[in-house]
C-alpha cells in the first residue's frame, strides 16, 4: 500500500472510530422470559409478549417477534419490570414506546442513584388510538460512566392501562425521534391543500387552525415518504386569511407537511369518474370513504345526497357529510363536505327535512329552510340541526343539541312531518337498557323534542332493530286509501304497522328486506314531487388501490303489495335509469333450451342493464352469465343465486321478470317484481365483456329479452 493510501484509508477509519462506537442493546426482548430483570405484579406477564396480547388492537411498530406489552391480563393488572445495573456509555437511550399515556403511572424510567432522571409514557390518553410503538429517545451525555436501572411501571387499571416497550439501546447516534406540534403555514390562495396520504400508516392529529384558532381535528395516516394518494382539504372558505396545519407528532425526517401542496383542482386526478375501480353509475365520493347516505332530501329543483365521508382516510373515520345534487337520481355532482367535526364530535348520520312552514324560524325571505339532523358522536353523544336557504351553505344551530344524551348508543335520528297531528317526528335509534330500541320524539319547531314512545320495532319475541331508522308510509297495492306504515332498519329488515303521530303498533313479526350483500344503512327521499317514496343504501363496494372507497346503490323505488304471506315491500330500480341507455337491443326470441346458440353471443358490454320476462316450462334453470358474475334462476326451487348467494325468488303468476344491472362495482338483481332485491359488490374484470344467456333442463318460455348497453353516469 503506498503512502497515499494510507493516509486515505487512516481518515475515512478514523472519524467512525471517534464518533461512533457500536450501539449498546440494553434489552430487545426476543428471550422466552425477562431474564435478569426483576418484575413484580402481574401486567408484565411470565415473560415478553409476542406481539398482541388477548383482546387487544394489533400491536405493531416493534422489532422482531418479542416486546414488553404490560396488557398480560387486561388493562387492570399493575406490575414493575426493572433492568439489572448497567453502566451508561453513549450518549443516548433509544427505544421503541406504545400504548397508554399516563406521566405517573404508565412510564418507562431511567434511575440514577435511586432517582428518576428520565421518563416517558405512551401516546394513547382516550378511545380508539393506536397500539402502535414509536421511536423515542432521551440525551444521557451528563450520566456517561455512570451506573444505571431501567424500570417500567404500570400502575393503571382503567382504558388504556398499558405500555409497550421494545427494543432499548445506547447509542452515540441522534436517534430520528417524534417531532411535536409541528407546523406548516399556508396562505390561503388555492381551493385545496392536497395532504399525502399512506393507508395504514399511523394515525396522526391534524388540526387546521385559521388565524391561530383550531377550526377542524382530524387523524389522519399521513405519508412520511411516498404517497398512495392526495387527500384534498378544501379551504376555499377562508381565502384570503393564514391557514395552519399542525401536526401532534411527527417522525423528524417526515416529509409529509414539506409535501403538501396547494392548487384548485385535485391532484392525480386526470382519470377522474373514469378511473378503473369506479363505479360509472354508483354514486362514490372523489376522494376518501363513505358509509351512509345522509340527509336525503328533494329541495329548490335538487335530490340532496349528503353522505358519510372520511375526506383523508381509505377506511372509515373522521365523520364529515359529504354533500352531492342531482336534478334526475342519475347523475350527481359532489360538491363537498358540509357538516365537519366539531367540539362535539364527528358528524354521524341523520337525515334532512323542508320545513315548508318555516316552524324553525330558518327560513329566510319566504324561502323555507332545508334543515338537517345529525348526531354529534363525542362525550356526550347528542342531535344536532344545521340549516341553508340555498342548498348550498350550511349553518349549524347556534342553541345545539336539540336533543342531549339519552345514552351513548344514540344516534341517526330521521325526522318527518306528520300531517295528521301537524308536528315533527324524529326516529331515532337508542342503545337502551342493553336493547336495540327506537325512540320516538315529537317537536313544533325542530328545536325542542319531546319523547313520545319507545318501541323495539317488532311484534313480541321479534328480533331487534338496529340503527339508521327510516319511517315512512306507503300505499298498498298503489292505493292511497290503504296505506301502512313502515319501520326500516339499517340491515333493511322492516316492520309494517299502524302510527298514530306518537306511537307505532307493528302488525306482525319483522320482515327481511334486501337479499344480496354489502347493503346497509338505507335512507328514503323526504319531500319527492311526485310522492314516490325512493331509498338509497350504503353499498359495501371496497375498490383497493384507488383513492375512494365504497359506493350507493342505484335509487330504489319502494312499494308495498299484498301477498298471500301478508303485506311486502319490493324494490325496484327507478325509472330514471333509463337514461343510460346509449344503445339498446331486443331479442325476437320465443324460446331457449340446452343447446341453443347464446343469443347473446354477439354482444360486448362493459356496463349493462338485462331484462327478461320467462315462464319456465320444463327448463329447471334459466342462467345468465354477465361478464363473469352468474345469475341463475331455480326454476324448481324459486330461488334467485347471484355469484352463489341465494334467495327465494317466487315466479309471480306463472312468470319471473329478472332485471340486471351490471356496473364496474358489482351486480344489482331484481326478481319477482321488486320481492327479491339482490346488490352483490364484485370487481368486474373489464377485459371480460361477454354475456350468455341459457337454460338448463328443459325449454323455457321467452316472452321478452333487451339488454341496454349504458353509459357512464359521469360527466
Ligand atoms: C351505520 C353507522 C351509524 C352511524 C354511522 C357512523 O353504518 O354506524 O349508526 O351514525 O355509521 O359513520
Amino acid at each position: 500500500m503506498d503512502k497515499m493510501r494510507l493516509v486515505l484509508a487512516f481518515w475515512l477509519w478514523l472519524p467512525v472510530g471517534i464518533c461512533c462506537a457500536e450501539d449498546i442493546v440494553i434489552a430487545d426482548f426476543e428471550q422466552e422470559t425477562y431474564g435478569d430483570w426483576a418484575v413484580t405484579g402481574t401486567a408484565f406477564g411470565p415473560g415478553p409478549a409476542r406481539g398482541t396480547l388477548p383482546h387487544q388492537m394489533i400491536v405493531e411498530g416493534f422489532l422482531g417477534s418479542g416486546l414488553v406489552n404490560s396488557y398480560f391480563e387486561g388493562d387492570s393488572s399493575i406490575g414493575t419490570l426493572t433492568s439489572p445495573e448497567f453502566q451508561i456509555g453513549r450518549k443516548y437511550i433509544a427505544f421503541l414506546i406504545g400504548g397508554g399515556q399516563d406521566e405517573d403511572k404508565l412510564a418507562l424510567q431511567l434511575l440514577v442513584d435511586g432517582q428518576v432522571v428520565r421518563s416517558s409514557t405512551g401516546p394513547n390518553d382516550k378511545a380508539g388510538g393506536s397500539e402502535a410503538l414509536e421511536q423515542q429517545s432521551w440525551e444521557v451525555t451528563e450520566f456517561v460512566g455512570q451506573k444505571a436501572v431501567i424500570r417500567i411501571i404500570d400502575q393503571a387499571t382503567g382504558g388504556w392501562g398499558h405500555l409497550n416497550v421494545d427494543h432499548i439501546v445506547q447509542t452515540d447516534t441522534k436517534p430520528k425521534g417524534l417531532a411535536s406540534n409541528v407546523e406548516r403555514t399556508f396562505p390561503a390562495t388555492t381551493r385545496y391543500l392536497h395532504l399525502p396520504i399512506k393507508n395504514g400508516a399511523k394515525k396522526r392529529v391534524v388540526t387546521l387552525l385559521v388565524n391561530g384558532q383550531p377550526i377542524v381535528r382530524n387523524d389522519i395516516e399521513l405519508a412520511d415518504a411516498e404517497p398512495d394518494w392526495w387527500a384534498p382539504m378544501e379551504v376555499q372558505a377562508w381565502q384570503g386569511q393564514t391557514l395552519t396545519l399542525r401536526v401532534d407528532k411527527l417522525p423528524e425526517d417526515s416529509r409529509a407537511l414539506a409535501n403538501i401542496e396547494t392548487s384548485d383542482s385535485l391532484k392525480d386526478a386526470t382519470d377522474l369518474y373514469r378511473e378503473i375501480g369506479r363505479g360509472q353509475f354508483h354514486f362514490s365520493p372523489r376522494r376518501g370513504w363513505n358509509n351512509d347516505p345522509n340527509g336525503c332530501v328533494f329541495y329548490n329543483g335538487e335530490y340532496h345526497l349528503f353522505f358519510q365521508h372520511n375526506p383523508y382516510g381509505w377506511g372509515w373515520g373522521n365523520m364529515h357529510w359529504g354533500h352531492a345534487v342531482s336534478r334526475d337520481l342519475v347523475h350527481w355532482e359532489e360538491l363537498g363536505d358540509k357538516l365537519l367535526p366539531d367540539d362535539m364530535g364527528p358528524m354521524f348520520s341523520g337525515s334532512a327535512v323542508v320545513d315548508w312552514n318555516n316552524t324553525s324560524g330558518f327560513g329566510k325571505d319566504g324561502q323555507p329552510p332545508l334543515v338537517l339532523i345529525y348526531t354529534a358522536a363525542g362525550n356526550p353523544t347528542v342531535q344536532g340541526i344545521a340549516y341553508s336557504t340555498d342548498g348550498r351553505k350550511f349553518t349549524k344551530y347556534s342553541g345545539n343539541p336539540v336533543l342531549g344524551q339519552i345514552t351513548g348508543g344514540n344516534r341517526d335520528p330521521k325526522v318527518f312531518w306528520h300531517e295528521e297531528t301537524k308536528q315533527w317526528v324524529m326516529v331515532l335509534y337508542v342503545e337502551w337498557q342493553g336493547k336495540h330500541t327506537i325512540h320516538f320524539f315529537t317537536s313544533q319547531n325542530l328545536k325542542e323534542w319531546q319523547l313520545a314512545s319507545i318501541t323495539n320495532g317488532d311484534a313480541p319475541g321479534g328480533r331487534f332493530l338496529f340503527e339508521c331508522p327510516d319511517f315512512f308510509e306507503l300505499p298498498m297495492d298503489g292505493d292511497d286509501a290503504r296505506k301502512k306504515w313502515v319501520l326500516l332498519a339499517a340491515d333493511s329488515n322492516y316492520a309494517v304497522g299502524t302510527f298514530d303521530g306518537k306511537q307505532f303498533l307493528p302488525d306482525a313479526t319483522r320482515l327481511i328486506g334486501q337479499r344480496g350483500k354489502g347493503f346497509y344503512a338505507a335512507q328514503s327521499f323526504s319531500d319527492v314531487p311526485d310522492g314516490r317514496r325512493i331509498l338509497i343504501g350504503w353499498w359495501q363496494t371496497e375498490t383497493k388501490g384507488m383513492p375512494f372507497n365504497q359506493s350507493m346503490t342505484v335509487p330504489l323505488e319502494l312499494k308495498l303489495t299484498q301477498t298471500d304471506d301478508g303485506p311486502r315491500m319490493t324494490f325496484e330500480p327507478v325509472k330514471e335509469l333509463e337514461a343510460l341507455r346509449e344503445k339498446s337491443h331486443r331479442f325476437e326470441l320465443t324460446s331457449l333450451q340446452p343447446g341453443d346458440k347464446n343469443p347473446l353471443d354477439d354482444l360486448r358490454a362493459e356496463l349493462v342493464e338485462v331484462r327478461v320476462e320467462f315462464e319456465p316450462g320444463d327448463a329447471t334453470e334459466v342462467v345468465f352469465n354477465i361478464r363473469d358474475v352468474m345469475v341463475e334462476y331455480d326454476c324448481v326451487k324459486q330461488e334467485l343465486s347471484v355469484a352463489g348467494h341465494r334467495a327465494p325468488a317466487p315466479l309471480i303468476a306463472g312468470k319471473q321478470r329478472l332485471v340486471i344491472y351490471c356496473d364496474r362495482t358489482g351486480v344489482e338483481v331484481f326478481a319477482s317484481d321488486g320481492r327479491c332485491y339482490m346488490p352483490m359488490p364484485y370487481n368486474t374484470n373489464r377485459e371480460n365483456q361477454r354475456l350468455f344467456f341459457e337454460t338448463r333442463g328443459g325449454t323455457a318460455t321467452i316472452r321478452w329479452l333487451e339488454v341496454h348497453e349504458l353509459k357512464s353516469a359521469w360527466r
